[in-house]
């Protein structure tokens, strides 16, 4: 078992980011945030005005990846987040994408741990983390987070239409063949329906703390 190793996985805006850099702040580890990725190989495509569902054009772009696309500017809108889900479906881009990951878990840049969130951390990217967290809260409530994360950015935007998207994209992660959206069996589940950051981010340290 490594303990340098923290994954972190769950559906859209149950937390996980915020938890995640929190942690290696406090641990002094690197952090991956693994949606990015699958982010920026769906606008590759959405950009173009290309199909994210499209296989082999979505299993190019995976593979043409690199560290500079991470860093475009459009990638927490909404419609980066649905690319993102149709590109992760298929199977092709998602072992195009494991090397990265892989490579960033064992060799983080700071030398000493890392931290990496999203669907399939625990599962599949790295079954050896030591520590392994699936971060979840109630549909309704991931709604409301995200609601109010696009008003603050002066985004108009109306809570039944983000709650259809959140379960939308909820259904596609989960049912998929690969990598489907599930708890890793040796993984601590953490609801923050009625936690806030704080709250959620002291209840990550107490699971934490024996296995350290
Ligand atoms: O990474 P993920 O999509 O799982 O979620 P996030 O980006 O960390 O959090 C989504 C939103 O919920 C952010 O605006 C957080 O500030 C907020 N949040 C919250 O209200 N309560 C928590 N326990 C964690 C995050
Ligand atoms: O921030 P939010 O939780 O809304 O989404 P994200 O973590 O940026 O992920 C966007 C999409 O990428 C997800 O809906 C998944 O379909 C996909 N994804 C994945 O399949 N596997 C991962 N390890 C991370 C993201």
């Amino acid at each position: 078992m490594t303990t340098t190793i923290i994954a972190i996985d769950g559906p859209a805006a149950a937390g996980k980011g915020t938890l995640a850099r929190r942690l290696a702040a406090r641990l002094g580890f690197d952090y991956l945030d693994t949606g990015l990725i699958y982010r920026a190989v769906g606008m590759k495509l959405a950009r173009a005005g290309l199909d994210p569902a499209d296989i082999p054009l979505a299993e190019q772009a995976a593979r043409d990846l690199s560290p500079a696309d991470l860093a475009a500017d459009d990638l927490r809108i909404d419609e980066a987040a649905q690319a993102a889900s149709k590109v992760a479906a298929i199977p092709g881009v998602r072992t195009a994408l494991l090397d990265f990951q892989r490579r960033f878990a064992a060799f983080p840049p700071g030398g000493k741990g890392a931290v990496l969130d999203g669907r399939d951390i625990g599962t599949v990217v790295c079954p050896e983390a030591g520590v392994k967290l699936f971060v979840t809260a109630s549909v309704e409530k991931r709604a409301e987070r995200r609601l109010k994360e696009l008003q603050e950015k002066g985004l108009g935007a109306i809570y039944g239409t983000v709650l259809a998207d959140m379960r939308e994209r909820d259904e596609r992660d989960s049912n998929r063949a690969v990598a489907p959206l599930i708890p890793a069996q040796d993984a601590a589940v953490l609801d923050t329906s009625d936690l806030d950051a704080d709250q959620a981010f002291a209840a990550a340290l107490e699971i934490i703390g024996p296995k350290r």
